[in-house]
């Protein structure tokens, strides 16, 4: 099934910081087609910030809320779908969103993701104060997470560096790409190594 004019959809997936709705905003409204955040569609349906999820029910409650969120925006096809960091993390959405449409990776350095979160508060995952982190533990952790998540998001069809470039300059290099199709041969979950990249 196909949106607007024979549009899939694109997907969007890659670290906190790495520009997934900012990015993601600019390609829909380029297309003319719908923009859908699915950390905005958790929100929405637990009534409360993504910080007041974890705080109050905890993150397994939060990924549960995720996978719903996921399940319910791939069934409107020809969307523009921003996920969280931690999404792309677990199988069953992994097969959900690549069956979607073309998924791609925002790659974007540690360094750039320190300076584009410094003094965010709404990342629980990173937030300092509730964590007790200082802010050389908090860019370790940031580091950290990073690399444990590479692997994951290296299963995605396309991956587009983001470090340099604004924002609408990545959203062109992301449209270039999808433009081309799926890169053939990319099994669900087979490991493309992020597929084709710019
Ligand atoms: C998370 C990333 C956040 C949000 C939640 C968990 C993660 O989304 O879903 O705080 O696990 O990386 P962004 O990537 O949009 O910040």
């Amino acid at each position: 099934m196909s949106g607007k004019r024979g549009f899939r959809g694109v997907v969007l997936v890659g670290f906190m910081g790495s520009g997934k709705t900012s990015v993601g905003k600019e390609i829909a409204r380029r297309l003319g087609v719908p923009f859908e955040d699915v950390d905005d569609r958790v929100v929405a349906a637990a009534g409360m910030t993504v910080a007041e999820i974890f705080a109050s029910r905890g993150e397994p409650a939060f990924r549960e809320l995720e996978r719903k969120a996921i399940r319910e925006a791939v069934a409107v096809p020809g969307q523009v779908i921003a996920t969280g960091g931690g999404a792309f993390l677990d199988e069953g959405n992994r097969k959900a969103l690549k069956a979607y449409a073309a998924v791609v990776f925002l790659d974007v350095s540690r360094d750039s993701v320190v300076a584009r979160l410094a003094g965010d508060r709404s990342r629980p995952l990173l937030s300092g104060r509730s964590r007790g982190l200082s802010a050389r533990e908090r860019d370790r952790r940031i580091e950290e997470l990073m690399r444990r998540r590479r692997a994951a998001y290296e299963l995605a069809d396309f991956t587009v560096e983001t470090d340099a470039g604004t924002v609408e300059q990545v959203a062109e290099r992301v449209l270039a790409l999808v433009a081309g199709g799926k890169p053939s041969g990319t099994a669900p979950d087979a490991h493309g190594g992020g597929g084709r990249r710019a």
